[in-house]
């Protein structure tokens, strides 16, 4: 039990087959209360008939809005009294070509990974001082550090990039008041984000480039997030972990 009387807020984490889900249930699993935020209503709903309700709160919010943020933060509060840990996992992709980026996708895509991080840690990080310390891990992408190629388009590359650059400004800054920031970049992860348009001719090719010759799994993740959220991970901040089978070594 690494996680016993922690109180875990993930963002995204409702989608039935996403990374966040997987990591909520690890959390509560090693003795976590869990708060599962995500914008998708009906997903919602499934999940907090899923949970044994005396140890998670599901809060449906967007992460663009501000207000929505503090609402989740506040609601945590109100029913846990404290929030220890934070993954910042809500994101969208977009598989356009760079010339095809339109101003409406680019804020959209820039919006729901770069400023709901944003937005989030900022509703959470005064919480975080207060009681003297927490960790932050944030979901970007391999896609930041090779410059996609993979399925996101290149505005999706600058988003998971930019969370990348915030969380180590973030790290720096946070680290005096006990509050770790670590990032991880999933590789190719099965899941729904593709939204069936990562087609069985487009994936072998990819698992050519991948030394461990398979998708990741949301579990893979989740238990990289397991790592950087306990107090394995007491002395590491601004890091980031790779979890993509080798598909980038660097
Ligand atoms: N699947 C992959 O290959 C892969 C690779 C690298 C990074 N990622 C990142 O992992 C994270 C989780 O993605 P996933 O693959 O599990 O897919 P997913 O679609 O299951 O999860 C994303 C979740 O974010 C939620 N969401 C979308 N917009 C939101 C908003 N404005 N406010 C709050 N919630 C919102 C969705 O409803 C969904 O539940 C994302 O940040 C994604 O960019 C995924």
């Amino acid at each position: 039990m690494l996680l016993d009387n922690k109180v875990c807020l993930i963002t995204g984490a409702a989608g039935a087959r996403g990374i966040g889900l997987k990591t909520a249930r690890l959390f509560h699993e090693h003795g976590a209360s869990v708060v599962i935020s995500d914008i998708d209503e009906a997903a919602c709903e499934a999940v907090r008939q899923a949970f044994d309700p005396e140890r998670c709160l599901v809060v449906v919010a967007n992460v663009t809005r501000r207000e929505e943020c503090r609402d989740v933060v506040e609601r945590a509060l109100e029913r846990f009294g404290k929030i220890d840990v934070l993954i910042n996992n809500a994101g969208i992709t977009q598989p356009v070509k760079f010339e095809e980026i339109d101003p409406e996708g680019y804020d959209r895509i820039l919006d729901v990974n770069l400023r709901g991080m944003l937005y989030m840690s900022q509703a959470v990080v005064p919480h975080m001082k207060a009681a003297g310390g927490g960790a932050i891990a944030n979901t970007s992408s391999v896609s930041a550090q090779r410059g996609g190629g993979i399925f996101g388009g290149p505005h999706y590359s600058a988003a998971k990039a930019g969370m990348l650059g915030l969380g180590k400004a973030m790290a720096r800054e946070l680290g005096a008041f006990g509050i770790r920031v670590n990032s991880v970049t999933p590789g190719l992860i099965d899941t729904d984000i593709t939204a069936g348009k990562l087609t069985e001719e487009m994936k072998a090719p990819i698992l050519e480039g991948i030394p461990l010759k398979r998708l990741g799994l949301p579990d893979d993740v989740a238990n990289a997030f397991l790592f950087l959220a306990s107090d394995l991970s007491s002395y590491i901040t601004g890091a980031t972990i790779d979890v993509n089978g080798g598909m980038h070594i660097h």
